[in-house]
């Protein structure tokens, strides 16, 4: 039942919360009171539910989102891509920090209803895709940003070449990042750092310092 109705399964499965940096913006979460959050991934697994992703406020979100409504000249006006949205916190504040456009981007279909569910609920209008932007032409997008999506070698590596070339053509992309394994290590700048609070569950830590970096050409 839930497959063919996201939106349904997010609402029965998930709580309203500010995350901990971010007291501006409402998200459906996972809580741990919340079944979602007891469930391996295995269970979910069995169930045909992709990992919820979109079900937490990842560090790197919180740094980015944090960094543009503190920053708002950052996006103000400009046309914003949010690649890897999960829950839609980053293109929500970036739009909320006057954005004209923000589209966000995630292949996960939970993903998508979580950000509809989310956009509606802090009363912004943002534009969503499911489709994999990787490899494919920018159509326009003066901002790409991207938070927390270096977990994994091949993806985090074909994401930096997609977006390389959009920085050499003169696109700004800003990575929000806890210091994930497959970050790249060159052609970085580092903007600012915040002190993220996490839970022990999602990360072996309380307290996680996460970084805003800008992407150079090289
Ligand atoms: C760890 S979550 C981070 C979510 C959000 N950016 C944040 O910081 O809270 C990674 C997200 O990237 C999405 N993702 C993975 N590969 C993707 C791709 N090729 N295109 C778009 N989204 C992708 C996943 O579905 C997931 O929602």
């Amino acid at each position: 039942m839930y497959l063919d109705d996201p939106a349904a399964f997010i609402a029965a499965n998930t709580a309203c919360h500010e995350p901990p940096l971010i007291p501006e913006i409402r998200l459906h979460l996972a809580t741990e009171i919340v079944p979602i959050w007891q469930m391996t991934e295995e269970e979910m697994a069995e169930q045909g539910l992709p990992p919820p992703f979109w079900a937490f406020a990842w560090a790197g979100g919180q740094a980015l989102a944090r960094h543009i409504l503190d920053n708002p000249d950052i996006v103000k006006g400009f046309s914003v891509l949010d690649f890897g949205s999960g829950s839609g916190l980053v293109g929500i504040a970036a739009r909320m920090a006057g954005a004209a456009s923000v589209t966000c981007a995630d292949i996960d279909p939970f993903s998508v209803a979580a950000i509809r569910l989310n956009a509606q609920l802090n009363g912004v209008s943002v534009d969503v895709t499911s489709e994999d932007l990787i490899d494919t032409a920018n159509p326009g997008w003066d901002l790409v940003l991207v938070s927390d999506l270096c977990y994994e070698r091949p993806l985090s590596e074909r994401i930096e070449r997609w977006l390389r070339g959009y920085v050499a053509a003169g696109t700004r992309v800003l990575i929000g990042d806890p210091g994930r394994t497959y970050l790249p290590k060159t052609g970085m700048e580092k903007l600012v750092t915040y002190a993220v609070k996490t839970t022990r569950e999602l990360e072996d830590t309380d307290v996680r310092a996460t970084s805003v970096w800008q992407l150079l050409e090289a």
